[in-house]
């Protein structure tokens, strides 16, 4: 499908949803109470928020004052307040709950492992003393390189405890991309796994951890390693540490350290339409509270739910809606470790059957590729207990959203396409289960107290019935991003220097229908969604470039019918252009130097060589064009102000 077919197909999109009659009366907010919380939010939106944080979350010192914007837009939330994360997702559960499950876990190979809120805050307890044993405190950073296994979000809950600053890299990044998190959060201790399990095959952490050190990384003393796979890996005695050999010999009892409100929870590294990937920092009780309330808005959970969040804790859904969220709300969730078509097809559906799966939220790309495999799988496995489905990561084609409703939903499910981002923390535009009717690939409308508009290139606010233009958020928020690590100038222009400070500008275009329905059409920086992960062009880019044989390189996003966008590279090598089997052998090498540089989900699908990039008579390379190219369009632009026109018709490989 290609990206006008897909545009064209939900601009013309007509199709309504009402929310299932079974599903409202039972929701907690209906269209009344949903309407309730907008009319607070507009009445008052720092009181709105002020109200909900002393409701929903626990504190060791309450806050006096909501929203501090002396110095804005950098925006502070709660600030006198303190409060501790992991206490607000553990601790405060032990009475009513501590017998509960909180996390259901499922390997590749079918190995589970269940534990009770009492027994992860036990666990986690050991973890946070072993990483003071380990000389870590408030304030250090911590990087996790792990695999989708329990411990995983016992890392993330120890750092949090002890007021440590976690910086999860995600598990298929290389080693490069690891050092260079690493070195620029400053961190002091890495803790990975000797590997993980994903289709088959063992994903070497420690070995890539043992290479990105090996590069730099100097700021690191210890790195913990988690014995996940039992395959051999090197060990260094002097740095490494075996968590089976300090952690279970640690008390399970590690009072929480209180932090301020604005004290960083995590730092996310996510890529930019320039540069470097850049440290999202995020708070510990404004970020707290989005990830809870969205829980409860979005997804209705409620106390006998089992909640399945298929991305990695290496994202921000990962943290938002696997560690953070559903545990604040004392939820059980699960987690699994392995490939979504392993051994077969039907290994999510059975999942999902066998551990009585309610709400359910992945991303269009494992909707899209798991609908290729046919309805035979999913109908395999009773899938009665599903309540509600979700979707995040990337637009949803109305093709793929039809699917997940009639064979998954049954027609019955309401289904929540969830637009947001790394940025904002937690969920910001979507539907209300019980309140808001839906429509095939629209994300429908902004939560209570989230203030979105659509503005032109000027900056003037849209208000018109058909409006198109950029996604802006008008007002502050307790889940916003707070500043990027090391880096407030780069904050400020990505984010607000656009337009003079008056919006935080997501990076994405919309349209608004006539009903306030948003339809997000993409980016419109040189990001690129592929298969849900945002890559940077620029990155891929630099990537390329560094390899010796590369004198330049172009990197635009094709679309793909499982993956969104694929990446599509444009090359010039330094001496003659490769043709025919060297051109091919060279490719490969290219790609898997990429795979080294940044990770296998950045390698580029295909590279076309060509002698030169076309480039304007100032040296732009022409973005437009080439992802016209890339594309396989006729070329209808004008190329006739191009500096070298009759490089056209070779980089469409017709020469
Ligand atoms: O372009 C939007 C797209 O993903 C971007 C954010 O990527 P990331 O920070 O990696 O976070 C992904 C998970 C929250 C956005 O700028 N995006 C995210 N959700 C949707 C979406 N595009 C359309 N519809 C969505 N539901």
């Amino acid at each position: 499908m290609s990206e006008s077919q897909n545009i064209k197909s939900v601009l013309t999109e007509d199709r309504v949803f009402p929310q299932s009659a079974a599903f409202v009366s039972q929701a907690r907010l209906d269209a009344d109470r949903l309407a309730a919380l907008h009319a607070a939010a507009a009445r008052d939106h720092v009181g709105f928020w002020g109200d909900l944080a002393k409701k929903e979350l626990g504190w060791q010192t309450p806050f006096t004052r909501v929203l501090d914007d002396s110095q804005a837009p950098n925006y502070r939330w709660f600030t006198d307040g303190k409060l501790n994360a992991s206490a607000n997702c553990l601790d405060r559960h032990l009475g009513a709950r501590g017998d509960k499950l909180a996390i259901r876990f499922e390997g590749e190979k079918g190995d589970t492992r269940n534990y009770t809120y009492r027994q992860l805050h036990a666990e986690v307890c050991r973890v946070a003393n072993a990483l003071k044993a380990l000389g870590i405190g408030k304030g250090d950073r911590v990087v996790i390189y792990m695999p989708m296994v329990p411990e995983a979000v016992m890392a993330m809950q120890a750092c949090a405890r002890i007021g440590a600053i976690h910086s999860i890299v995600f598990g298929g990044f290389s080693s490069t991309a690891l050092k260079d998190r690493i070195e620029d959060a400053g961190a002091r201790l890495l803790i990975t796994a000797d590997g993980g399990h994903r289709g088959g095959q063992i994903v070497e952490l420690k070995r890539a951890a043992d290479d990105a050190l090996a590069q730099g990384c100097k700021t690191l003393d210890k790195v913990l390693v988690l014995k996940r796979t039992g395959h051999d890996v090197a060990f260094d005695a002097r740095r490494d540490v075996w968590w089976h050999e300090i952690v279970p010999k640690q008390s399970e009892r590690c009072d929480p350290q209180w932090v301020e409100s604005e004290h960083p929870l995590f730092l996310l590294y996510t890529s930019g339409s320039t540069g470097k990937p850049k440290g999202i920092q995020h708070s510990t009780g404004g970020y707290l509270l989005g990830a809870m309330t969205t829980c409860q808005w979005v997804f209705d959970l409620r106390d006998d739910d089992v909640f399945w969040c298929t991305a990695d804790v290496g994202w921000i859904t990962g943290h938002s809606y696997v560690c953070y969220g559903p545990l604040a709300c004392g939820a059980t969730i699960l987690m699994y470790e392995g490939a979504p078509t392993v051994p077969d097809a039907g290994r999510f559906w059975k999942i999902a059957q066998d551990h009585g799966v309610t709400i359910f939220y992945t991303a269009p790309t494992a909707i899209r590729a798991l609908m290729r495999l046919g309805d035979d799988w999913p109908k395999r496995y009773d899938l009665s207990k599903l309540r509600l489905l979700g979707s995040v990561g990337e637009p949803i084609n109305p093709e793929a959203w039809m699917w997940y409703h009639k064979v998954i939903g049954k027609e019955q499910l309401p289904i929540v396409d969830t637009w947001w981002q790394t940025e904002t923390g937690s969920i910001m535009i979507s539907p209300i289960p019980g309140a808001v009717p839906t429509k095939p690939g629209s994300c429908t409308k902004p939560l209570p107290g989230i203030a979105v508009e659509v503005v032109d290139e000027a900056g003037d606010v849209l208000t018109g019935k058909d409006a198109g233009g950029y996604l802006v958020i008008t007002k502050p928020w307790p889940s916003m991003l707070r500043t990027i690590w090391n880096d407030n100038e780069r904050y400020l222009k990505t984010y607000w220097g656009q337009f003079s400070n008056r919006y935080y500008v997501a990076g994405d275009s919309t349209h608004r229908d006539e009903d306030g329905y948003y339809w997000i059409m993409g980016r419109i920086d040189d990001v690129l969604n592929v298969s849900g992960h945002r890559l940077g062009t620029m990155e891929i880019e630099s990537a390329l470039v560094s390899h010796p044989a590369v004198a330049e390189a172009a990197v635009v996003g094709r679309p793909h019918e499982i993956k969104g966008e694929s990446v599509f590279a444009f090359v010039i090598c330094r001496g003659e252009r490769p043709r025919g089997a060297e051109a091919e052998q060279l490719a490969k090498t290219l790609r898997d130097h990429v795979g080294r540089e940044i990770g296998a989900l950045a390698k580029p699908d295909e590279i076309r060589f060509a002698d030169n990039l076309p480039k304007t008579r100032s040296g732009k390379i022409m973005r437009r064009l080439l992802r016209s190219i890339a594309k396989g369009e006729e070329i209808t632009q004008d190329v006739s102000t191009l500096e070298n026109p009759a490089i056209v018709k070779q980089l469409a490989g017709q020469d």
